[in-house]
């Protein structure tokens, strides 16, 4: 006879999920990042190898200790980031973008550490546009992939993340308020929004990220991967 448990939910599914912050050079010693410590995403690459998926954890810059049994690829820029993706995404069931990319790179990487002179008591750095990650694997999307992306929000949480998931082709969002220092970037605990294309919204409590991340890989099972 045969039966299911939770740790089968995804047996046979193959999920990547990105995690971390990128980092852009400006010289060999230097670069610019933002706050992202990979928590929510290691959770949600645990939560998946949990319920059986063939997890591949694409990490950028992230310190922390790898989930057992989970193939990990370390990235630095999100152009590194990209390039992972996209190898991986044309065998993968899913993908779930928890990475915070850097939206602009300098324009010039210096070979050789920048020096401060006494007659530049001001500096200006160009930046140029990253390539939107979601947005360039959104075209290669098959039916039955699924893409979850995460909207980072200071305001307007639900109007900004609902124009995300348009301009993204998204399936569902994964909405955070980055602006309450108890959730969000760097903290242990979590409070979200998961918002499908169709508009439907499920508001999580406030609760671990290892919660939310089981709630997600719950949701993710039943939408579209059953
Ligand atoms: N993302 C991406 N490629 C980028 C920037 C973001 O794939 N170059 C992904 C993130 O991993 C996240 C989603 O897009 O899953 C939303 O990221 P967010 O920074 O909230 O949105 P942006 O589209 O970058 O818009 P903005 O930062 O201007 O709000
Ligand atoms: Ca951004």
């Amino acid at each position: 006879h045969t039966y299911t448990d939770a740790s089968d939910r995804l047996s046979g599914k193959k999920l990547i999920v990105t995690a971390g912050g990128t980092r852009e050079a400006l010289d060999p010693v230097r670069y610019l990042t933002n706050r992202s410590s990979g928590k929510m995403g290691y959770a949600i690459a645990a939560a998946a190898q949990g319920a059986g998926a063939e997890v591949t954890l694409i990490s950028a810059n992230s310190a922390l200790p790898v989930p057992n049994h989970v193939r990990l690829i370390r990235v630095e820029s999100a152009n590194e980031l990209l390039a992972a993706v996209k190898k991986a995404f044309p065998v993968a069931d899913g993908l779930i973008m928890a990475a915070a990319v850097a939206d602009y790179r300098p324009a010039v990487v210096a070979n050789q550490k920048i020096k401060k002179t006494a007659a530049n008591q001001t500096m200006t750095l160009e930046l140029v546009r990253n390539p939107d990650i979601l947005q360039t694997i959104s075209t290669s999307k098959r039916p039955g992939q699924v893409v979850v992306g995460f909207a980072a929000e200071t305001n307007d949480l639900i109007a900004n993340a609902a124009k995300k998931i348009k301009a993204k082709k998204l399936d569902l969002i994964v909405a955070n308020d980055v602006a309450n220092k108890q959730i969000g970037f760097n903290a242990d605990q979590n409070q979200v929004t998961f918002l499908f294309a169709d508009g439907q919204q499920i508001k999580s409590p406030l609760e671990s990220k290892a919660a939310i991340a089981e709630r997600l890989i719950q949701l993710i099972t039943d939408h579209f991967l059953n």
